[in-house]
């Protein structure tokens, strides 16, 4: 299946002045904008709306805490309008399902309901950080299992390693949403990311939405950057 892989600019810092100005700067030419949690616990909820006025907004709060308080706090972000917000599928099917149905009451038929998307295992863990929690699986088995499982209680789809993508399409077809981080275009600084592929192989792999932080925001020309990794996924 052909799918066309978009790109997300992380707009990772702790100042207002700093993201508007990414944002101002790359209206153009980046699909969406990604506002996390040091955006947000910095500047807050105000910020986040004034900066990503007039982009896609991926709202990347990795929410986990019981299905009441999720539902609720997801319930209490709908004003922000984002395209995709993130939990975590190991607060269990309960929580990602009332989540699903906090956000269909939030965005009735007819207006455009922000993908849920699930965050599996963090890719800072590995196996001896996952036996340390009590789950006795590889990095991999993990993804799967909790892949298959936030999928089946209601999220759309999932964050993953490009690495992931093509063990989760050969598990869950190609419905679920991919939004996959650690993209190095080829020559740029690998920086704390292990586990890179530049964005024409994650494109190639699968990806619906790439995710590109440092590449971009710490470029000598971050427009320039991001117009080169908008041509290597239109030519992949
Ligand atoms: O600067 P860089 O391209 O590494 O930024 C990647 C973005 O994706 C950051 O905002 C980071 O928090 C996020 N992310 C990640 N790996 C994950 C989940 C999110 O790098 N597994």
């Amino acid at each position: 299946m052909s799918r066309r892989t978009r790109l997300i600019a992380a707009l990772d810092t702790a100042s207002r002045s700093t993201a508007q100005h990414w944002a101002d700067s790359l209206k153009n030419d980046v699909n969406a904008i990604k506002l996390g949690l040091e955006f947000t616990y910095a500047c807050g909820l105000d910020a986040v709306k004034t900066v990503s006025a007039g982009h896609e907004l991926f709202l990347d709060l990795k929410l986990h805490d019981i299905p009441h308080t999720v539902a609720s706090g997801l319930s209490a972000l709908a004003p922000l309008r984002p395209a995709l917000t993130t939990i975590h599928a190991s607060g269990g099917s309960e929580m990602i399902a009332r989540s699903r149905d906090a956000l269909e009451s939030a965005f009735p038929a007819g207006t455009k309901r922000p993908k849920l998307l699930a965050v599996t295992v963090l890719t800072s863990m590995n196996a001896e950080g996952l036996l340390d929690i009590g789950v006795n699986a590889t990095p991999q088995e993990q993804v799967l299992r909790l892949g298959k499982l936030a999928i089946s209680a209601g999220a759309d789809g999932l964050v993953c390693s490009a690495h992931e993508i093509a063990p989760l399409r050969d598990a869950l077809g190609d419905d679920p949403v991919l939004v996959v981080p650690g993209i190095r275009p080829a020559g740029s600084a690998s920086d704390d990311q292990k586990r890179i592929m530049t964005p024409r192989q994650a494109a190639q792999a699968g990806a619906d939405w790439i995710v590109v932080g440092r590449p971009i925001t710490k470029a000598s020309d971050p427009v320039l950057a991001a117009r080169a990794i908008m041509e290597e996924l239109a030519s992949a």
